[in-house]
């Protein structure tokens, strides 16, 4: 997909804030058709693109949001699998429930999508599915487990779906941010188990995440690059953004790991 973006069809899962806002604006505002989405488009006030129902972890939700935007657009060009969520704590106080609930939304949820709009890419022979990953993907982080091991296997995911659908004229590309600005960390899903042990580390650590979040660029930073990765003449695999960027290339690729994780350790004071 390359050149004018004008009328062609976007959908932008988790619209309603963060990435995803901004994203769908800056892709109206390029001349996209974009609908974006969220689990309450009710309670949203959007003017500058169409809001569509869409909860990633129910297969009817997602079928019958996409069925509706081909019922009214007749096409989807591309799709930026957006929606996403964190959570906060240790592994012995994480439920397998906990566990599949994060895992639902950041990496079935992405599936679901995929397969949902994949028949309409593949008989129109073209298409694009940005997956919004994390840099979280690279390190495992403390108290974040199982939100990095689901950005870990959003990455491969999007690596082996690339290579099934590119001979149908689809592309699949990856876009991992660093910390930005966004409600994410308002949004973090909690577990209800909390075992003394690991108190004062997670409460650290997780202090450092949100501040590093709360702190960090502007979302449009990473919405300026899921439109690179839409309009891309030949499009990265994975396109990295944000400021940890070079230091953490540079450590992962020069570094033994346990210098690299005595740096995370250290950065989340996980430690004291
Ligand atoms: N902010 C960061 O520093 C950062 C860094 C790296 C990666 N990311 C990734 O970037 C993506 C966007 O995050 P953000 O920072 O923009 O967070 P955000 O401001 O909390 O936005 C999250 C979006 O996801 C939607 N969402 C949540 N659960 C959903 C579900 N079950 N079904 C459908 N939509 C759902 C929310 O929409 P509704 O609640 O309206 O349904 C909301 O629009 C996520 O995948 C996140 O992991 C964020």
């Amino acid at each position: 997909m390359t050149g004018n973006s004008e009328g062609r069809v976007v959908l932008v899962t988790g619209a309603s804030s963060g990435f995803g806002r901004e994203t769908a604006a800056l892709l109206a505002e390029r001349g996209w058709r974009v609908y974006g989405t969220s689990r309450r488009p009710s309670g949203c006030e959007e003017s500058r693109f169409d809001l569509l129902e869409l909860d990633v972890t129910s297969e009817r939700s997602v079928t019958d949001c996409v069925g509706e935007l081909l019922e009214r657009e007749g096409r989807v060009d591309a799709l930026v699998n957006n929606a996403g969520v964190v959570m906060g704590g240790a592994l012995e106080e994480t439920s397998d429930d906990e566990a599949l609930a994060l895992l639902q939304v950041n990496l079935l949820g992405p599936a679901r999508v995929a397969r949902a709009v994949l028949p309409a890419m593949r008989s129109a022979g073209r298409g694009r599915i940005v997956n919004v990953g994390s840099l979280a993907s690279m390190v495992g982080l403390p108290f974040q487990a199982w939100y990095s091991a689901s950005k870990a296997g959003l990455a491969l995911f999007s690596e082996g779906l690339r290579q099934e659908v590119r001979a149908q004229g689809v592309w699949v590309s990856l876009v991992e941010p660093g910390d930005f600005a966004t409600e994410i960390s308002d949004h973090r899903l909690s577990v209800d188990k909390r075992l003394d042990v690991y108190a004062a580390a997670r409460e650290r650590a997780v202090a450092v995440m949100a501040a590093d979040e709360r702190s960090g660029p502007a979302p449009v930073v990473v919405a300026r690059m899921v439109a690179r990765a839409l309009s891309d003449r030949r499009p990265r695999h994975c396109y990295r953004v944000g400021r940890e960027v070079p230091w953490l290339t540079a450590a992962m690729a020069l570094l033994p790991a346990r210098f690299t994780e005595a740096a995370v350790r250290r950065l989340y004071r996980v430690d004291g």
